[in-house]
């Protein structure tokens, strides 16, 4: 078989599956918002998917963004003033912004996978919106940013706490469909990974890193699911680097790279770290890729994400004391902190239709969180997985000189082998990330199998 006739394969089993999967998908939503309405006394639900903000005395907009609880109904992602409308037992009601205009092209009417399970309605401007809806909409709730004209409109509610924590809450289990999206998200972003990678070794600058990224996705950077950090060198000790110098330093050294892509709305996220050449800091990220399989191979459904947070300290302070970094072993570094200086952020998030997904810290639907463990305030998950979660699971050390000067003043200072740290600072650090959904019998890694999937497909060309 040619690489045309494998891609055009390929392509179109994708579209099997999402055409099957589809239905079932949307099924699972209108079950969800109907259970969550009538828990919070409302008839419907209507979301607007946004509007666009323009720059300030000028004519341009900022790039728009649909928001995740729109972006849950429909995989349109760019398409400000539409509204879904639902009612429990009905269709949904699509209603597409088409504003007559030379300026700039209306987009075109959706015609795909998804749109035989809704009723669509073009609607020129707010007010063919408002009258394609229910002329009572006082036990509506409304989601998304209130515009100017919604006083008007009477709804019952705007973006009412109580029932956006029921929606919210659920959106952690991922449907069939949603898992289909992505691994196609993941396989995108591993394409990116590994043009970015060669673009590196060739000796490209972080800016050029970017391109080579975007290119192999094949989409925009406002196109993407977060700002890629793209960290050459000490770059990497900062944990959402985002210069992107658009000259490479002569001297390099190491790439930490954290980008993913976009497929119908849904983000990968994803994080290499690269040496440059062989040597203690290749060493060490070999130590860090074997330390965050093992926390991967982990992770099943009943597992409390804080222990696997824990777990990921404990290993850290041994992987540290292995390497000579620190001069303690790895329970006195957990105790007195030290794991945390260079292992600052949670390890990892619910991911999904946003990065860091919502609803990492609800206990039930109706109410209550769950505390983060004490002394780590940036963790953002502390719920027991379930089948259908997908986590990220990203461990890291960094050599940062703010916690490290910190360290260094507080008492810690003999706890850290200081000629050591100077000797691999000018690496930054090290972040290994890999996106893994939560199964029936245990963990599939959607990151780690779209490595290897990419390596076996050509890449779909955007054009011929
Ligand atoms: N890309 C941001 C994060 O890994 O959480
Ligand atoms: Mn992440
Ligand atoms: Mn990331």
């Amino acid at each position: 078989m040619s690489d045309v006739e494998l891609s055009l394969e390929l392509a179109s089993e994708l579209s099997a599956e999402l055409e099957t999967s589809f239905g079932p998908h949307l099924a699972t939503i209108c079950a969800r918002t109907a259970r969550a309405l009538e828990a919070c006394g409302y008839a419907g639900l209507l979301v607007h998917s946004g509007s666009l903000l323009t720059v300030f005395e000028d004519d341009r907009t900022y790039p728009f963004e649909v928001h995740a609880p729109f972006k849950v109904w429909t995989p349109l992602s760019d398409v400000p003033d539409c509204f879904v409308y639902f009612e429990p037992g009905r269709r949904p009601q699509l209603v597409f912004h088409r504003p007559a205009d030379y300026w700039y092209k209306p987009a075109d009417l959706p015609r795909a996978y998804w749109t035989r399970h809704f009723d669509i309605h073009p609607a020129a401007d707010l007010g063919a919106a408002r009258a394609l809806l229910p002329k009572d909409l006082g036990h509506v709730a409304y989601i998304g940013d209130a515009f100017p004209a919604l006083a008007q409109w009477a709804v019952g509610a705007v973006n009412p706490p109580k029932l956006m924590r029921h929606l919210d809450y659920g959106r952690a289990t991922k449907t069939p469909y949603e898992l289909a999206c992505m691994r196609e998200a993941s396989q995108l972003g591993a394409r990116g990974h590994v043009a970015a990678a060669q673009a590196f070794s060739e000796g490209a600058s972080e800016f050029e890193i970017e391109l080579a990224f975007l290119k192999a996705c094949g989409l925009r950077e406002q196109e993407l699911p977060y700002n890629p950090i793209i960290a050459l060198n000490d770059g990497g000790a900062v944990l959402h680097y985002q210069l992107l110098e658009k000259h490479a330093p002569t001297e390099r050294h190491s790439l930490l790279i954290d980008a993913g892509a976009e497929f119908a709305g849904y983000a990968s996220d994803i994080t290499r770290t690269h040496a440059l050449r062989g040597g203690d800091f290749a060493a060490l990220i070999e130590r860090m890729d074997e330390m965050q399989q093992s926390l991967c191979a982990g992770l099943r459904a009943g597992v409390d994400w804080r222990d696997v947070h824990l777990l990921a300290h404990s290993l850290t302070g041994k992987l540290l004391r292995e390497a000579d970094i620190i001069n303690c072993d790895a329970d006195e570094a957990v105790a007195t902190g030290v794991t945390r200086v260079f292992l600052p952020h949670g390890l990892g998030h619910l991911l999904g239709l946003e990065v860091h997904d919502a609803g990492g810290f609800m206990d039930t639907p109706d109410g209550g969180d769950i505390p983060r463990p004490e002394g780590h305030p940036f963790l953002r998950l502390t719920r027991v997985l379930q089948k259908g979660f997908v986590v990220t699971v990203e461990p890291g050390i960094y050599f940062i000189d703010q916690l490290l000067d910190a360290a260094r003043a507080d008492g810690r200072a003999g706890k850290i082998n200081w000629p050591r740290v100077a000797s691999l600072r000018k690496f930054g650090g090290i972040r290994i990330e890999d996106d893994v959904a939560i199964t029936e019998t245990g963990c599939e890694n959607l990151t780690r199998d779209a490595f290897k999937a990419v390596q076996k497909k050509p890449a779909l060309k955007l054009s011929s």
